[in-house]
């Protein structure tokens, strides 16, 4: 480094770069601010066009404003300085690349003033921005990058070994992870390969799964024992498992696909079961026969190829004393359920990034009750399906994705505060009088395996 240059090296600077979600309530600032719009100003673009414009928000009113009329991530308002970042309207794909080279400059900037950064896609609806901010049609709303003092040491980087992601002269096959919602066409490698990534987006805890807490009481309702030793399989989020089993006085191990999400899974539960212990699935198999009076695998099935359901069952087997249970949770596909994810996929493609709210687990699709229960007995299991829930416990949460989804939009299903509405109280409502009442073509399915004495 040389005397007149204090900054670090850029290589290191990359390295330090990394994406702040929380910021502290202090001002950033001018010349800081500068500091970054001149980062992006000496960025390349298509033919040095240059076609871009940074509108600089600092003012919290116009940020909530954003977020509640542009249905922006909340995020937006917990960050000092918002920066809308702009490009001529003239060719996207130019105006979208040369803004993104002028962002990265940005972030990279932000880490040499001691600034987190994060770059922000979930920022809404550009109608809005427009509407508030005032830029005229002439351009676009390429993304926002929120700025301000970091609040929290970021998590470390997870990122993909160099040989993973590099091809020589051709494209190498089996490099590829499937786009498609169907677990079936999915190896569980390539399922753990897209959860160590995922997990690894947004801060370790948040809530990402879809559930109602009427189905973990249903669930919960043919639990059959309230203590010992528990296997919970896959909680990955943790929120289903820690609704499920909060109020329950087991002794926990938490089996998860991978490390990543394993420490994931931890965030959430390790502070409510203090002496909980976390593994990844592998090393269940070093575990001695009849190791746990109960296993739980909680709308987690959904997510697994179907030719892993009889061995996953053997190996649970093994691991339940005789008389113990597993549980398995899950959404049955022939039900109302069912039509509704036929429909959502039949609207948004077999892709399982827009099927966004399954994006963070991977593939997902509701099972069919017989194929659970033709496994299980294969695998030596006892077995008794109940169906609950004709009217799915969760199409509140999915009409509140639908509104959030409409507000942003079509940017984003996640953040949701959507208003309460009537249509979303009266089908909870009809779902508290259905509760705990067995019902043929339930949504719900919960299969009580039970291992022989
Ligand atoms: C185009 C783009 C859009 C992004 N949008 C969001 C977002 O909307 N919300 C968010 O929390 N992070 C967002 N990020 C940040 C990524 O999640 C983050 O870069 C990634 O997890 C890697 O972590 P790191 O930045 O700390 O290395 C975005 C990043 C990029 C490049």
């Amino acid at each position: 480094m040389s005397p007149e240059n204090s900054s670090p090296p850029v290589s290191e600077l990359l390295r330090k770069r990394r994406s702040a979600r929380r910021f502290l309530p202090r001002a950033v600032e001018r010349e800081k601010i500068l500091a970054l719009i001149e980062a992006a100003r000496i960025a390349p673009s298509a033919c040095n066009r240059q076609d871009w414009h940074f509108i600089v928000i600092e003012d919290p009113g116009v940020k909530a404003v954003l977020a509640r009329e542009a249905g922006a991530s909340r995020l937006l308002t917990e960050a000092p300085v918002a920066i809308a970042c702009l490009y001529r309207n003239d060719n996207p794909a130019e105006g979208y690349q040369s803004s993104s080279a002028a962002i990265e400059n940005m972030l990279i900037e932000a880490a040499n003033q001691g600034l987190g950064a994060l770059w922000l896609n979930s920022f809404g609806d550009e109608a809005g921005y427009r509407k508030i901010l005032g830029f005229p049609p002439e351009y676009f709303l390429t993304s926002v990058v929120l700025t301000g003092y970091p609040g929290e040491e970021p998590h470390p980087p997870s990122r993909k070994p160099i040989e993973e992601i590099i091809h020589w002269g051709r494209f190498s096959k089996g490099a590829a992870l499937p786009l498609t919602h169907d677990p079936d066409r999915w190896t569980l490698e390539q399922i753990r390969a897209h959860q160590r990534l995922e997990c690894g987006k947004t801060r370790p805890g948040t809530l990402q799964d879809l559930f109602s807490p009427m189905e973990i009481a249903a669930v919960r309702s043919l639990y059959p024992m309230a203590g010992g030793a528990c296997l919970d399989l896959f909680p990955y989020d943790g929120h289903a498992s820690l609704a499920f089993f909060r109020p329950l006085g087991c002794r926990i191990t938490f089996a998860d696909l991978s490390e990543e999400t394993s420490r994931y899974s931890r965030e959430t539960l390790a502070p409510a079961f203090p002496g909980a212990s976390f593994l990844t699935f592998d090393r269940l198999d070093a575990l001695p026969d009849g190791a746990f009076d109960v296993a739980t695998l909680l709308f987690r099935i959904e997510r697994l190829p179907g030719r892993e359901y009889r061995p996953l069952f053997e190996r649970i087997r093994r691991l339940l004393r005789p008389g113990g249970h597993f549980l398995v949770a899950f959404r049955a596909s022939s039900s109302l359920y069912g039509v509704v994810h036929r429909l959502l996929l039949a609207s948004r493609g077999d892709n399982v990034r827009k099927t966004a709210i399954h994006t963070f687990f991977g593939p997902y699709r509701p099972v069919r009750p017989e194929a659970v229960a033709s496994r299980a007995m294969e695998a030596g299991f006892l077995v008794e399906v109940h169906r609950m829930f004709p009217v799915p416990p969760l199409l509140p949460e999915f009409f509140r994705l639908y509104l959030q989804y409409r507000r942003s939009g079509g940017r984003t299903y996640l953040h949701r505060e959507a208003p309460e509405s009537r249509i979303a109280g009266w089908i909870e409502r009809r779902m508290e009088r259905d509760a705990g009442k067995d019902a043929k073509l339930g949504s719900l399915g919960v299969a009580l395996l039970t291992k022989p004495s």
